[in-house]
């Protein structure tokens, strides 16, 4: 947990227009910033930034929100994490409320101590490479000769480390790092007492992480000596682990996004090249096999991963691991090859933009196309081999989870083979029958409920972004305990702190959606003109309650009531991310809480055993009957509290008891006609049958 105080600090301090300038390029635009939306590709920028309000908005894709609420659209940070790069890129110290282990200060200090040591490296080597004689004349020469343009060469951060035997060791020791962490980082060889650079003469590709921190480096060789590794790479240690990192995602995850996709390549020349061509949703896997977890780096941008090898056999053989492991997490995979002889490197370097990405577009196949024809071409006219690579097709498609997928590559399968698809789909499930018996017998024996990994069908309706349920009986969606709440919640402020929790679940996930209702006016002979208006929930609701004085009895829907009544007033409405990122623990958890449970519904439908699959298409009626049967509620209540002092007056038997009482009772008749009227209302009647 992050203290509320650094929590106010960070919301303080941070700018959105220049936390948004680190990922986009902000134009002024009269008080506001204007830029290309980084979450749709789009030719006019649709991308505003206020910086009066500190909010963004994306009018092609209608997200927008706080700068929290940017970092964790743009860098897919939870709440905390976007806290956290704040904090740090505002040098706002975050004194966490836990007490830290002392194991875990340990492993924290070992890794910030790494981190700073192979930032200073960074930084040496990139000095190094522009102002050292051997630097610029071996190094930046090297790297120009190769085509790499002055401002790539900046943005990747390209260095050098000299060819001699400890510069760069010498200076760190005088900075007074440790020997033993410039070790650990594998910057630093320690051979009988003599220490000397690690990566002497080589030219130096820094490999950052997600957030832009230098975890370690590869240096690759200018010697053509085949005896020489062509590339150091820095050790595995408490920052470095080459099997999590993907070299490039930092400088490519905005494109990713952007584009819905992410180019997969092999070395840090192709990353480098594809950039300089203008191509930037480009990682490399750094010549180890793909791993899951890498994997699942790409899959928090996107679902989308384009293979580019070169077209030899080792590129080949490695996509054909690779694509099986991205279809098992559920991912889409397209393969493009490149003449044999050229790497996306050399075939970036001699192409314009829309040369390159028109060759990606062309020769972009689909993982079964791909398959297929590479293994065809070795099959030739043998059927016996063609049968095996029908079959080995059939298991990269069984290791697809989702059954509609699954059942239009089974069709792809079957017309380009000619081969019916029955029989192709029976051979898919007979090759998973094989392999999920242990998995469901693993399921069967586990406590898990498995109602929580159960998944929903949704569509997207507009750009409201609001989810609709399909096929799916809503009454399975209904929490066990929110059944229970709604049978039992039939009496006084149980009832009424349901119906509130109701209101607040409305305004939270439809309060922007514009409903019909009547607007009554009475003109000066006393006329009553009725005419059809169009207005938010917002509006209706917080127009319904203030007509008759009314604020929430739980404190905390009183407060998220209020923050909505205080941005009508501004001229705001709010939609769920103002409550979701509030800065307040208490009402962003409390927002999360009720929009992740979309699918509760009125606990009077349930009551009604009414059940409707579409809340969303009812939604005039729904928040009409939300906003009576709370009125009828608080009015019930407040019957209630009359009868018992009209019983207490009564025994006081005095004149001024017997005029209150005469008080109370006509305030008693006023509230059950008002109560008839809301529950009689004959549109409202027609809801529940
Ligand atoms: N690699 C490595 N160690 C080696 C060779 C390669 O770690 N001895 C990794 C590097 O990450 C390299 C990638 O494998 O970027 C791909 O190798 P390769 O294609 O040989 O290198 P390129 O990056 O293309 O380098 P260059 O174009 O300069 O030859
Ligand atoms: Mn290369």
């Amino acid at each position: 947990m992050i203290p509320k105080q650094t929590i106010d600090e960070i919301f303080q301090t941070a700018r959105v227009e220049e936390v948004i300038g680190d990922f986009v390029h902000l134009k002024k635009s009269g008080s506001n910033f204007k830029a290309k939306s980084p979450f749709v590709d789009e030719k006019t920028p649709s991308f505003m930034v206020s910086p009066a309000k500190q909010i963004w908005k994306c009018f092609s894709s209608s997200k927008g929100g706080n700068v929290v609420s940017f970092l964790m659209e743009a860098e897919h940070f939870t709440y905390v994490e976007a806290l956290k790069w704040l904090a740090n890129k505002y040098n706002i110290e975050i004194k966490e409320d836990r007490e830290r282990t002392p194991e875990e200060i340990a492993a924290y200090t070992v890794r910030e101590n790494l981190s700073i040591i192979n930032e200073f490296a960074r930084d040496h080597f990139v000095y190094n490479l522009h102002n050292n004689e051997q630097g610029k004349a071996i190094g930046l020469s090297y790297f120009i000769e190769r085509g790499f343009r002055e401002d790539i060469i900046n943005k990747f951060q390209l260095g050098y480390c000299l060819d001699e035997s400890n510069g760069f060791t010498k200076q760190a020791l005088d900075k007074n790092y440790k020997l033993e962490y410039l070790e650990k980082v594998g910057l630093t060889k320690t051979k009988e007492d003599r220490s000397f650079d690690f990566f002497r003469g080589r030219v130096m590709f820094p490999i950052h992480s997600v957030a832009g921190k230098v975890l370690g480096f590869g240096g690759r060789t200018l010697k053509s000596d085949k005896k020489i590794a062509k590339y150091f790479n820095s050790p595995e240690s408490e920052l470095y682990n080459k099997s999590k990192i993907l070299y490039g995602l930092y400088f490519a995850k905005t494109s990713i996004i952007k584009y819905d996709r992410c180019f997969l390549v092999e070395g840090y020349t192709d990353v480098i090249s594809m950039h300089q061509a203008g191509v930037e949703n480009v990682v490399a896997s750094s010549g180890t096999a793909l791993t899951e977890d890498q994997i699942k780096l790409i899959k928090r941008y996107s679902n989308n991963i384009t293979i580019l090898y070169d077209g030899d056999a080792a590129g080949i053989k490695a996509s054909f691991r690779g694509i099986d492991m991205i279809l098992a997490q559920g991912m889409n995979v397209k393969v493009v090859l490149f003449p044999d002889g050229e790497d996306p490197d050399s075939y970036a370097k001699k192409s314009t933009t829309s040369e390159l990405e028109a060759y990606i577009e062309d020769n972009s196949k689909d993982f079964i196309v791909f398959k297929s024809d590479v293994l065809l071409e070795g099959a030739g006219n043998d059927p016996i081999k063609k049968a095996e690579l029908i079959n080995d097709i059939v298991a990269s498609i069984a290791v697809i989870e989702d059954a509609i997928k699954r059942q239009i590559y089974c069709r792809e399968c079957s017309s380009i083979f000619g081969i019916d698809e029955q029989t192709i789909i029976q051979a898919v499930n007979k090759v998973r029958a094989n392999k999920t018996t242990s998995r469901y017998k693993s399921k069967n024996t586990s406590t898990q409920t498995s109602s929580s990994s159960q998944t929903q069908t949704q569509v997207q309706t507009g750009n409201n972004n609001i989810p609709i349920e399909y096929d799916i009986p809503i009454e399975a969606m209904i929490p066990d305990e929110y059944k229970e709440q709604a049978q039992t919640a039939t009496k006084g402020t149980d009832r009424i702190s349901s119906q509130e929790h109701d209101l607040i679940r409305i305004l939270l996930n439809y309060g922007l959606f514009m409903i019909k209702t009547e607007h009554v006016e009475e003109d000066e002979e006393g006329n009553e003109e009725v005419s059809e208006v169009e207005v938010s929930v917002i509006e209706l609701i917080l127009h319904e309650l203030e007509k008759d004085g009314i604020n929430f009895e739980n404190p905390i829907y009183e407060t998220i009531h209020q923050l909505f009544r205080e941005g009508v007033e501004k001229g705001e409405m709010y939609g769920e991310k103002f409550f979701l990122q509030h800065q307040d623990p208490d009402i962003s958890s409390k927002a999360v809480d009720i929009v992740s449970n979309r699918y509760e519904i009125s606990p009077k439908w349930i009551e009604k055993k009414v059940y409707t699959t579409t809340e969303l298409e009812k939604l005039e009626l729904a928040v009409k009957q939300s906003i009576y049967s709370y009125k009828t509620a608080r009015l019930r209540n407040e019957k209630d509290a009359i009868k018992k002092e009209i019983d207490r007056l009564n025994e006081m038997q005095d004149e001024e008891s017997i005029e209150e009482i005469r008080v109370l009772m006509a305030r008693q008749i006023k509230l059950d006609k008002v109560i008839g009227l809301l529950t009689n209302n004959d549109s409202l009647g027609r809801v529940i049958h």
